[in-house]
């Protein structure tokens, strides 16, 4: 089945209004990776011996997945009050169950309906909403009346991450949410602009950033989920960009670079800013990613000449005060104000880790897992018991990373078991990776023509940078590689990617999946040109990236990759789909977030469709000979992107953000570019679909 795209609307992929409220306009600033590391070369592999150790490498992966479900945890009994059951753990998805590579829903057609569109047989409902009460006692959402005091109770703006981990019961869970940025202008009613907000008005946006943890319970015997009704919400939280303290961990504690007045020993940070993706560990902790920090600082021109590269290299501008369209935080919290306070953003773009079930304990930074703008991170336990996460740097143009514990898991539910494992992530090497193709570089020509040999791929290696206390960079401490991870990444010649995104291991196969979002600076003008891992100039759609790991070593310096999906319109010959029929496909553009369902087939959601029709969720097999066999599930209402997304243990719910619905350019409150979800105005929200006769979804 084909579908051309609707017409009557905008070709672009994104809105203006997305590119100021969400990465500060970073399309219009320089790429800030100038850098001229070599991208991939032509090295010429053998394709017989490297798929030789490709099947050895999924045979392996597949044990390995195995035993990191068996790791489970449990939440301290001393963690909660004795009338709440302590809160169960996470056990990890089980990683094989039957029906490898069946897909059976009949995907719904592009669109540019101001709805959430899901396939026949499926039903859909809003979970949460911005402003709905998430801590026990928050006031009714009232939009004209909106103070930073009541936001911090209630649901923020712009979800992005999803994470859901159920109670040992089956039919509670905690719903764990990212709050990215905000729009004002549609938060706000008579917004004119950014200058002209109150000072109560900055404070409110910034309780509006951050995490929610909201408990939630079954809906019927469906596979529907709704906010929990009871009184005593003992794990409901709300996490902000102004108020929360985090405490950092890892070699980067206590070094000059973090220090601040406020902070003289370089201990603890208030708040976190931009988080965007994320994962959940094996050990019931959700780990999120700040990813574009630098917009909300100004004062970059004031700071020591020595150390404006560190901060252009991360995009904060060194030549204005204020950038353009600057939200000018520093009128709420003089610390946005890097001319006074210049280690201040050298606090945000870490991984956070929340211990959703320890509603009580401090949300933590781990400097270990490096600073960049972090996407999210998935990770995956490896058959020495090592745990390893994925990571990507969401910009044109910069890298892909893994961390190694130094540490190994400790199975069981025993709270000693969990205390150790909430270390894990505090210390161990950090590796970006080194991309080489196999195919001749003359049969790279930009166009998205498969090389002779009929696959984009070839092999990779990770790159050590920094383990414990110990530099692998010339010229760099294992502080200054943490810090400044990306120039770490330029000194060792990592290859430059097309906006990595989402990363994610399947626990089936144990291979690694990515989002590269798109590129559209690649190969024009003075920026780097293609290669086999980003293929095509003026790259629109992006891709798919799978790695492999050699002998399935999660822990290991050497892997194989391929491009599963180079993405678009499949009707276009720049595009692949796992060599199906193309006739058959779904189009899809701008592949963002990753997920699996138990039977490991691949989810994929999209941010800036640049075919022109509403962001959405895809799923496709991406073993055997259905692989590539890509379907849309859902489309998003108008302007939103989707994300999440997240796929219960059980199979039977999907749920996705809905963010930034209506952020289409000249939208208010009062002029709303869509009125979703209740017909009024424009709300982000949280939302579940599942199937009508509750089997399991996409099935
Ligand atoms: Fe927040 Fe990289 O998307
Ligand atoms: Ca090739
Ligand atoms: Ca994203």
């Amino acid at each position: 089945m084909r579908f051309l795209p609707l017409l009557g609307h905008s070709g672009g992929s994104r809105d203006a209004m997305t590119c100021l409220y969400r990465c500060g306009n970073a399309c219009d600033h320089p790429v800030p990776n100038e850098t001229d590391n070599e991208y991939l070369g032509d090295v010429v592999s053998t394709s017989m011996s490297r798929r030789g150790v490709m099947r050895a490498g999924a045979a392996g992966a597949l044990v390995l997945g195995i035993s990191g479900t068996a790791a489970a945890t449990a939440v301290p009994a001393a963690a909660a009050p004795a009338e709440v059951p302590p809160g169960a753990p996470y056990a990890g998805k089980a990683p094989v169950k039957g029906r490898a590579g069946k897909i059976g829903f009949k995907p719904i057609p592009p669109n540019t309906l101001d709805s959430l569109v899901v396939p026949n047989g499926y039903d859909s409902s809003v979970v949460i909403r911005w402003g709905d009460a998430v801590v026990p006692g928050a006031p009714e959402f009232e939009i004209d009346k909106q103070t930073a005091k009541k936001q911090a109770m209630q649901f923020g703006y712009n979800n992005d991450f999803v994470g859901v981990l159920p109670f040992e019961d089956g039919d509670r869970a905690l719903l764990v949410v990212n709050h990215e940025y905000t729009n004002e202008n549609l938060m706000f009613p008579g917004f004119t602009t950014l200058d002209a907000l109150s000072v109560e008005q900055i404070k409110t946006a910034m309780a509006a950033h951050g995490l929610s943890v909201v408990e939630i319970e079954r809906a019927g015997k469906t596979g529907e989920w709704q906010v929990s009704r009871k009184k005593r919400l003992y794990f409901n939280k709300r996490i902000t960009a102004n108020e929360t303290v985090f405490r950092l961990t890892g070699p980067v504690v206590g070094t000059a670079a973090v220090k601040t007045a406020a902070d003289p020993k370089g201990q603890w940070v208030i708040g976190t800013l931009n988080n965007c993706a994320g994962g959940i560990t094996p050990w019931g902790t959700v780990l999120s990613g700040e990813e574009n920090f630098n917009q909300y600082f100004v004062g970059g021109d004031g700071v020591a000449e020595a150390d404006k590269p560190k901060l252009t290299r991360y995009g904060i501008s060194t030549t204005a005060r204020y950038p353009s369209d600057s939200r000018k935080w520093d009128r709420a919290q003089e610390r946005f104000d890097l001319a006074k306070h210049p280690n201040e953003a050298n606090r945000f773009g870490w991984i956070v880790e929340v211990d959703p079930f320890d509603p009580e304990s401090a949300p933590r930074k781990h400097t270990a897992m490096g600073r960049f703008k972090h996407e999210g991170a998935n990770v995956i336990v490896a058959r020495s018991g090592h745990v390893v996460a994925y990571m990507g740097d969401d910009e044109r143009f910069d890298y892909l990373y893994k961390f190694v514990s130094d540490k190994k898991l400790i199975k069981g539910n025993s709270p000693a078991a969990r205390k150790h494992n909430l270390t894990l992530l505090e210390s161990g090497t950090l590796y970006v990776a080194q991309l080489t193709g196999d195919s001749p570089a003359a049969e790279i020509d930009g166009t998205g023509k498969l090389p002779s040999d009929g696959e984009f791929d070839g092999t990779g290696k990770w790159i050590k940078l920094v383990s414990g206390n110990r530099s692998f960079v010339p010229g760099m401490t294992a502080a200054d590689v943490l810090t400044w991870t990306r120039q770490a990444g330029d000194a060792v010649k990592a290859t430059k990617m097309d906006r990595p995104e989402d990363v994610q291991p399947s626990l089936r196969t144990g291979k690694i999946y990515a989002a590269m979002t798109n590129n559209t600076n690649r190969a024009v003008g003075t920026n780097p040109g293609v290669d086999e891992a980003n293929p095509r100039a003026n790259n629109k759609h992006g891709h798919i990236f799978e790695i492999t790991e050699d002998k399935g070593d999660h822990t290991g310096e050497s892997f194989t990759w391929t491009l599963p999906i180079v993405c678009g319109d499949p009707a276009a010959a720049d595009t692949y789909f796992g060599g199906y029929d193309k006739t058959a496909v779904s189009p899809i553009s701008c592949p963002d977030n990753v997920a699996f369902d138990s039977a490991g087939n691949l989810w994929i959601s999209t941010d800036g469709n640049a075919l022109g029709t509403n962001d959405g969720l895809f799923a496709t097999p991406i073993e055997g000979s259905e692989r590539g066999h890509l379907r849309q599930f859902l489309t998003v209402p108008r302007g939103a992107e989707t994300c999440g997304p997240f796929i219960t243990e059980d199979d039977k719910s999907v749920f996705v953000a809905v963010q930034h619905p209506g952020e289409i350019s000249g939208a208010t409150v009062e002029k709303p570019a869509s009125t979703w979800p209740d017909g009024d105005y424009a709300k982000p929200g949280v939302v579940v679909s599942w199937r009508l006769d509750g089997g399991p979804i996409g099935s």
